[in-house]
């Protein structure tokens, strides 16, 4: 088996008529027009509202991934419209999560790695629902690469350094950070400064290096505040 990765039969995880209604449901919403900004806000509130009924431990997940993201994008120097592109992809990056079975979504222990690779889909899931809808299909990228690792070992493409975009870098850092955290039903969170030193030993590996010492720098920018 050393050296050979069987691919999970992901027809052995069972989808229930529920885990459909939410994917269904998205297929309407591509279809309407959506005329102003009220109706597009209206929208981001409804998938993340959707995303927290079938997931409740990413309460508040996306929106501390959003604040992070944009506190990065602002220090590598995005400008007005790449910062809006990252707001969007960060609040919808999980999105594809409407589409994971409540039997991986809640599991309370940790998955199987044939179930592990299912969840592992979120991303691709994620890319095609946004691509679905015309005012937020420019993210499709994003989302899609949001688990890509700098050294190319990441999924779901095993795209490398530069070649990956930089929103997703960028919220693949806010993410994990995030992801670490906050509490599991399998694990207590970790703490800051312990999640701060696990971001600061993937820089190069997991994440974009650059990224990393900015985002360090963001804490400690924070720290001297507060002594301040
Ligand atoms: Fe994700």
């Amino acid at each position: 088996m050393f050296g050979f990765i069987k691919k999970p039969d992901l027809k052995l995880i069972k989808t229930s008529k529920e885990d459909e209604i939410i994917p269904n449901l998205i297929s309407t919403i591509a279809n309407l027009t959506i005329e102003n900004h009220q109706q597009f806000t209206d929208l981001i509130r409804l998938a993340l509202k959707a995303l927290e009924e079938k997931d409740p431990y990413t309460e508040g997940h996306s929106l501390r991934v959003t604040k992070y993201a944009i506190k990065i994008g602002k220090e590598y120097g995005l400008d007005k419209e790449d910062l809006r592109e990252l707001e969007l992809s960060s609040l919808l990056h999980d999105i594809g999560k409407l589409g994971i079975p409540d039997s991986i979504l809640k599991k309370p222990d940790r998955l199987t790695k044939s179930e592990y690779k299912f969840m592992q889909e979120h991303s691709r899931k994620g890319a095609e629902i946004v691509a679905q809808i015309k005012t937020v299909s420019h993210i499709k990228k994003n989302i899609l690469h949001h688990h890509e690792r700098y050294n190319g070992f990441g999924y779901p493409d095993g795209l490398k350094g530069n070649k990956i975009p930089i929103i997703s870098r960028i919220i693949f850092i806010a993410d994990t950070f995030d992801a670490m955290t906050s509490k599991r039903s399998y694990r207590e969170p970790f703490s800051e400064k312990e999640a701060l030193e696990e971001i600061e030993r993937g820089k190069g590996y997991q994440f974009d290096p650059k990224l990393v010492d900015m985002f360090l720098k963001l804490f400690i920018k924070k720290k001297n505040k507060k002594i301040s």
